[in-house]
């Protein structure tokens, strides 16, 4: 029986195909991921910035996430060239973001940051005030700027929450918090960074979830229903690449389920490989487990169509283009249900239009000196 016109669009078909998450309409799934730029001096992101965002989406990227953007905490940033989410004139330059984006029929979530007690590995920069951590320490034994008074804490909570009013007053489509990669969020998730003895410790990865969802539920009152919220999470930290929250699909239930409860809508599973088993007997990566786990919509990313992963890449590896076999099987198995991509949209603003038609001979590798401009 010839039944196709039913049946659901698989491959590269299925990764260009409308999708509605969280109630909000993407033409594709295509996400691009966050990504620091440094490229927004005084904090303010500029016409530069807007038209960078606006090549990719016009370009067919489904969702923009932007680069990390520093809520209003006097050492949220460890770098003067991260945009600012608080100010009249980042708000405006942000809003000029907003426009660009959505003027070629794209759609953008700002990713929301705190750095916590993490400073930055390159430049001697500092903030005009000592970072803030949940315990002091970026890692056990390092220490690094102040403990929040619990003071601090709800006021980071509030920071968040404002950020997020913002960016709907801007016309933002949703919003990302990062909860990922070792930062302040984080910090508060890992045993190795959270010594505290009050509420917002605790001995178990459940009990250490609870400054995240405060701040979902504070970013949730502030925007109210039916406004997307993500949260970007990963196992992996900067200051300690193999450490991991959760040990077995059970722990990552009793990490993932509060911030659901709480109210967020999409989780964004970062991992360095997309291919990588999250737990052993099973194929499905990150993004599988919190998908299979929540039945929330998830976004994977990690290496998508190339070579070598991130990481080796800012030591200097060049990674060259890759096949999406593997990643389009994966979603055709509905495993995830985006797909971010890094540094190959920084290194073409066109890689997913060229992978829409199938123009593969014509992407390029990526390598480190892209960094050096905002094209
Ligand atoms: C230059 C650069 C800056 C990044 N900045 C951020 C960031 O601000 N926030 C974040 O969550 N991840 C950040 N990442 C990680 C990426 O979002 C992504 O997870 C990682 O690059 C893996 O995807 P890829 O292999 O497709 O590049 C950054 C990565 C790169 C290469």
């Amino acid at each position: 029986m010839n039944d196709s016109s039913n049946r659901k669009p698989s491959g590269a078909a299925r990764l260009f195909e409308p999708v509605e998450i969280a109630g909000l309409r993407l033409a594709n799934r295509v996400v691009m991921a966050p990504m620091t730029r440094s490229f927004s001096p005084g904090g303010v992101p500029g016409p530069d910035v807007a038209a960078y965002y606006r090549r990719r989406a016009e370009q067919d990227v489904g969702l923009i996430i932007t680069e990390g953007t520093a809520v209003d905490r006097p050492a949220a940033a460890n770098d003067p060239g991260v945009p600012h989410f608080h100010g009249e004139a980042a708000l405006a330059g942000w809003e000029q973001v907003v426009a660009s984006v959505h003027a070629v029929g794209g759609r953008i979530w700002p990713q929301l940051w705190h750095v916590g007690a993490l400073r930055s590995g390159s430049g001697s920069w500092r903030p005009p005030q000592p970072f803030e951590s949940p315990s002091g320490i970026s890692r056990p034994g390092r220490e690094s700027g102040v403990a929040m008074t619990e003071a601090d804490v709800e006021a980071t909570i509030a920071a968040f929450a404002r950020a997020a009013a913002d960016a709907k007053r801007l016309g933002f489509d949703g919003v990302e918090l990062h909860g990922a990669h070792g930062y302040l969020i984080d910090q508060f998730f890992w045993e190795g960074s959270n010594q505290r003895t009050d509420r917002f410790g605790g001995a178990t990865l459940a009990e250490r979830t609870r400054f995240a969802c405060e701040a979902i539920r504070a970013v949730r009152r502030a925007t109210g229903p039916g406004f997307p919220i993500c949260i970007r999470l990963s196992q992996w930290k900067q200051q300690d690449f193999p450490a991991r929250l959760a040990h077995s699909p059970e722990e990552m239930a009793s990490w993932l389920e509060p911030m659901v409860d709480a109210g967020v809508d999409v989780l964004h599973c970062s991992t360095r490989r997309f291919w990588e088993p999250e737990f052993e007997g099973s194929e499905l990566n990150f993004a599988g487990w919190a998908k299979k786990l929540t039945g929330l919509p998830t976004i994977t990313v990690g290496s998508v169509g190339l070579s070598g992963e991130f990481v080796a890449s800012f030591g200097g590896e060049r990674s060259e283009p890759a096949s999406l076999d593997e990643l389009l099987r994966r979603l055709d198995r509905e495993e995830f249900d985006l797909v971010a991509v890094g540094r190959a949209l920084i290194a073409d603003a066109d890689w997913a239009r060229k992978v829409r038609e199938g123009r593969f001979a014509e992407l390029g590798a990526y390598d480190r000196s892209v960094l050096a401009r905002l094209a």
